[in-house]
């Protein structure tokens, strides 16, 4: 990620035809584009190139992998991503487009990163309620991630001033589309239950919520009052079956290992399988490839995962981060 290349003024387009195509053609080649949605601005990257996901962590400085809400255009498009249950319909049916979440179990076939859903088998999709938002979303033709374009802990930007103020020379382009309506987050629900959960409050109203479901909305704190407050925290922590060490040097005969870099740990030829984060040492690149491939060296079965030290700098923190998770008895 560290780069000796000086940053490039992050273009303003104008929410028309040609600033929309120019913003798709980025989007296409991995790059990063901020657009307006009805409740604040996204920073969006397409949701199937890992390293676009990737990037968008390292541009919001995030210090850990928060699941990603995935935007689509339409519900054909949402259908293609998330298995939508009887009450999802409903929901969807009632408030798309429009500044509600759902997180309903990933598609089969789910086209988006691992790394957008952080590993987990569920993912958020929301279809905005913009124009500019959909348009883009028909011309790039492809789901676009997008957390609130700000830096991590920052204040969530309504504005392409606000996108700039914070994000200048660290994303491609933003579009231009006004001052956003709703000014405050899509509201968060998890339709991975019988009864639909309340992750976030916002700009769809709880009462609303309830009155089209015909039943209480849970809340994580309801349900389980030693839950993490902060919504997605919940369900976020990924852990493979098998044990996992960090910072191996020496392997014991029989691991599965996970490398980083160049680097080679004593023992190697006794691995049971061996997979790269990645060969160059690109951090970008490790985290777009970091939950794909746990998943496939624990899909092996093995006795014990080994990961090979990954550096603590720019994404090797939200890196290590997981993966001291995955570590952590269970
Ligand atoms: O209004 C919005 O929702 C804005 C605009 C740009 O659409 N986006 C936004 O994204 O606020 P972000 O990344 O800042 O918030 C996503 C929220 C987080 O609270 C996250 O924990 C939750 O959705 N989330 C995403 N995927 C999840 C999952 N699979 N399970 C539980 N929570 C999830
Ligand atoms: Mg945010």
């Amino acid at each position: 990620m560290a780069t000796s290349v000086p940053p490039v003024a992050t273009e303003c387009l104008a929410a028309d035809a040609a600033g929309i195509a120019r913003a798709a053609s980025f989007l296409k080649a991995g790059r990063l584009v901020a657009f307006p949605t009805e409740t604040v601005y996204g920073l969006g990257g397409d949701a199937t190139q890992g390293a676009a996901v990737a990037a968008i962590y390292a541009a919001k400085g995030r210090p850990q992998f928060n699941p990603l809400i995935s935007h689509v255009a339409d519900f054909t498009a949402a259908r293609k991503l998330g298995q939508f249950n009887a009450l999802a319909c409903r929901l969807a049916d009632a408030f798309w487009p429009g500044p509600l979440t759902l997180v309903v179990p990933r598609a089969p076939d789910c086209p988006v990163s691992e790394l957008a859903s952080a590993g987990l088998d569920s993912i958020a999709i929301r279809i905005p309620a913009h124009p500019v938002a959909l348009d883009l979303l028909r011309t790039v033709g492809c789901p676009l991630a997008a957390p609130s374009a700000n830096p991590s802990g920052g204040v969530s930007p309504t504005t392409a001033a606000h996108v700039l103020g914070d994000l200048d020379g660290v994303i491609a382009a933003v579009i231009d589309g006004g001052a956003t309506v709703v000014g405050l987050e899509s509201t968060v629900v998890s339709c991975l239950e019988d009864r639909p959960r309340l992750l976030r409050p916002g700009g769809t109203s709880r009462r609303a919520i309830e009155e089209v479901l015909g039943m209480a909305l849970d809340t994580p704190d309801e349900a389980d009052s030693t839950a993490p407050h902060s919504p997605g925290q919940l369900a976020s922590h990924y852990a493979p079956h098998a044990s996992l060490r960090m910072n191996a040097t020496t392997i014991v005969p029989g691991e599965a290992v996970l490398l980083f870099g160049r680097e080679r740990p004593a023992g190697l030829e006794r691995a049971a399988m061996v997979m790269n984060l990645s060969e160059t040492g690109d951090l970008i690149e490790a985290a777009a490839n970091l939950f794909s491939h746990l998943r496939r060296i624990d899909a092996t079965r093995p006795g014990a995962i080994a990961v090979a030290p990954v550096p603590d700098h720019d994404l090797g923190e939200a890196i290590n981060d997981r993966l001291r998770r995955a570590a952590a008895p269970r």
